[in-house]
């Protein structure tokens, strides 16, 4: 049976939802804030700014619709290749973003985990990302998932070598390895796959993001920048993805 939700009441533009599908895991590739600095004249660490600000009413909206897992793509293993000002900017900004939101998040019931090689990371931000994944780690409303210094390939690359070590210790088999295992060995292990993909900024790219887990993802891109994202367009997009046939390789 379908719950339909008229999501902006009967006066906003009508996008109804049918609330019994809506996507358990959300991913999102959060790009765009540099052009959209540029289009304004302004330096690349005001998009990022900007961008954060964003992520209020995204994973306000995320918990009202139900999703259980969102994973924000916040900073690649190719990130690095920017300039240094930048990076340490987007360090500072994730510091201070943890550090001004993690009460109002852990109020919300909101659970705050990372993926991604972070022993990598500045000592301020690792700092920052314990005491948040500390302080929400009994929540049980929506999951973010913030990825940090994460590329698909490295993840890969580590599960491999966590697994080979296993097997030298004797602990498994590696002839019984199969995808579910595997899947255990990921960053993600504690994750189901992602239902949908949503990537802003007109790029039509994964970018190494969760190469393994968007196997069956549905993907919905957008032009606009990510700054300029909205909760509308995170209904659009859940909108649009109500629409697909998920097939999974087999039949309708
Ligand atoms: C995404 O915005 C933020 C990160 C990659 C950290 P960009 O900085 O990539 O913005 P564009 O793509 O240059 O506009
Ligand atoms: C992907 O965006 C990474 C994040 C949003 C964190 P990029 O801007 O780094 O991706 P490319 O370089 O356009 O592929
Ligand atoms: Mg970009």
């Amino acid at each position: 049976m379908k719950t339909i939700k008229n999501i902006f009441g009967p006066k906003e533009e009508d996008i109804q939802l049918d609330m019994e599908n809506i996507p358990r895991h959300v991913a999102i590739i959060m790009d765009g804030n540099g052009r959209w600095a540029k289009k304004r004249g302004l330096p690349r660490t005001a998009g990022h700014k900007a961008g954060i600000e964003v992520l209020r009413e995204v994973i306000k909206a995320s918990s009202e619709l139900k999703i259980e897992f969102l994973t924000l793509y916040a900073f690649s293993t190719e990130n690095w290749k920017r300039p240094k000002e930048e990076v340490s900017a987007l360090m500072k900004l994730l510091v201070y973003y943890l550090q001004k939101e993690v009460k109002e998040l852990h109020k919300n019931k909101v659970r705050i985990r990372t993926i991604g090689d972070i022993t990598q990371l500045p000592h301020q931000v690792i700092g920052q990302i314990h005491k948040a994944v500390d302080l929400t780690k009994n929540n049980k409303g929506l999951t973010v998932n913030i990825a940090l210094n994460y590329g698909g390939r490295d993840e890969i690359i580590r599960a491999v070598k966590n697994i080979w070590k296993e097997n030298m210790e004797g602990n498994i088999c590696i002839e019984n390895m199969d995808e579910e295992k595997f899947s255990t060995y990921l960053d993600t292990g504690h994750l189901p796959d992602p239902d949908l993909l949503i990537r802003p900024s007109g790029e039509f790219r994964t970018s190494n993001f969760l190469l393994w887990q968007l196997a069956y993802a549905e993907f919905w891109f957008s032009n606009i920048y990510w700054p300029d994202f909205d909760k509308k367009h995170l209904y659009m997009a859940i909108r649009d993805y109500q629409m697909r046939h998920r097939r999974f390789g087999g039949l309708k």
